[in-house]
């Protein structure tokens, strides 16, 4: 039977590490929303598991809405121009955002997001993730709420993908070299 804890080279960040961290997060959030119009803004599909966990979180009441993105233009270098698969639903006028994402590598995909959504007549405008890898960052963003700082790896688990597979694991893993080789 095939098992996808088998591909893993090493633990980076555990199950229960996650959980705390983003109760703590959940917490901050809510306090310092307490008298605004908190939106949470996820990214998908790689900031669902932590957006389900980060909601739970949080004591005051929100509204949810999802989009969709793909970097534009085929290879593997991000252009930094975001194509929108699927657009939010819900109106932001007068609505305090929170972008909710995976993980700020480049930053590419972030910055352009949140200009976009900028111009949709915000009270406010700040980004959650999970994780931060500051090492890549490129463009000039930064996370207002992050979980956990992480080297230059590549990593899956809790939501993040290598070529959509082990979203569903349950901690944050370093993949085995062999996989990417492949
Ligand atoms: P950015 O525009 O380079 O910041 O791209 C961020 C996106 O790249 C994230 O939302 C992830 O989907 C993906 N990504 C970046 N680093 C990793 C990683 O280490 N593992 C899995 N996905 C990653
Ligand atoms: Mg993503």
């Amino acid at each position: 039977m095939a098992n996808i804890e088998n591909d893993i080279e090493r633990v980076l960040i555990s199950e229960k590490d996650i959980k705390k961290a983003v109760k703590k997060m959940g917490k901050m959030i809510s306090k310092d929303y307490a008298d605004k119009n908190l939106m949470l803004v996820a990214v998908l599909k790689g900031s669902v598991i932590f957006m389900a966990d980060l909601m739970r979180a949080i004591s005051i009441p929100i509204n949810i809405d999802f989009m969709s993105v793909s970097s534009y233009g085929g290879g593997t270098k991000t252009t930094g121009v975001v194509k929108i698969i699927k657009d939010l639903d819900h109106d932001l006028s007068g609505k305090d955002i929170l972008i909710v994402e995976d993980i700020l590598d480049s930053g590419m995909t972030l910055s352009y997001l949140k200009n976009l959504l900028e111009h949709r007549n915000v009270s406010s405008i700040r980004i959650a993730t999970l994780l931060d890898k500051p090492e890549r960052r490129i463009a000039d963003v930064k996370a207002d709420y992050f979980c956990f700082t992480v080297p230059d790896e590549f990593v899956v688990g809790y939501g993040l993908d290598f070529d959509q597979q082990y979203r569903h694991l349950p901690y944050i893993g370093v993949l085995k070299p062999e996989i990417y080789e492949k």
